[in-house]
């Protein structure tokens, strides 16, 4: 009786972590605007592209993001001295390889918003 007990709760534990394993590594796996876009933009973007105090094209929302997917890529990789380089004259920091990666990736995925 106490085998079956511990067996079972063994069993138990066992499913559990199989379950909570795969979550992590579907959420790891999946980029999303909402989840990672979002706060990359709002980071370096700002306030520039964003209302209230920006007068740039305005890149605060999923839709303009897609739609201008291609120019944001082109320009964050441009040299930092070329005159299109975004962030504008590097006033926010310059983003890092693997902040490209992350939104390439995005847009490889077919851009989920989350
Ligand atoms: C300090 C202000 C500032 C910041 C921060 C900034 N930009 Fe810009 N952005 C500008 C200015 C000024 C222009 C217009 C000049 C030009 O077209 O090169 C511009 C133009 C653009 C355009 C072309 C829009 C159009 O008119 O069609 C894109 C795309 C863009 N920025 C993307 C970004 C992205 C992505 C970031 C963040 C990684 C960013 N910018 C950060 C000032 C800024």
């Amino acid at each position: 009786m106490k085998l079956r007990l511990v067996l079972a709760l063994l069993l138990s534990v066992f499913v559990f972590q199989f379950c909570t394993s795969t979550k992590k590594a579907v959420s790891v796996a999946t980029i999303t605007y909402q989840k990672d876009i979002l706060p990359i933009m709002q980071a370096r973007c700002t306030p520039c592209h964003f209302p209230e105090q920006g007068k740039k094209k305005f890149l605060d929302t999923y839709g303009a993001t897609r739609d201008n997917i291609d120019d944001i890529l082109a320009r964050v990789q441009l040299p930092v001295t070329d005159e299109k380089f975004m962030p504008f004259k590097s006033k926010k920091a310059p983003l890092s390889d693997s902040l490209i990666m992350v939104i390439k990736e995005w847009k490889l995925k077919g851009m989920p918003e989350g």
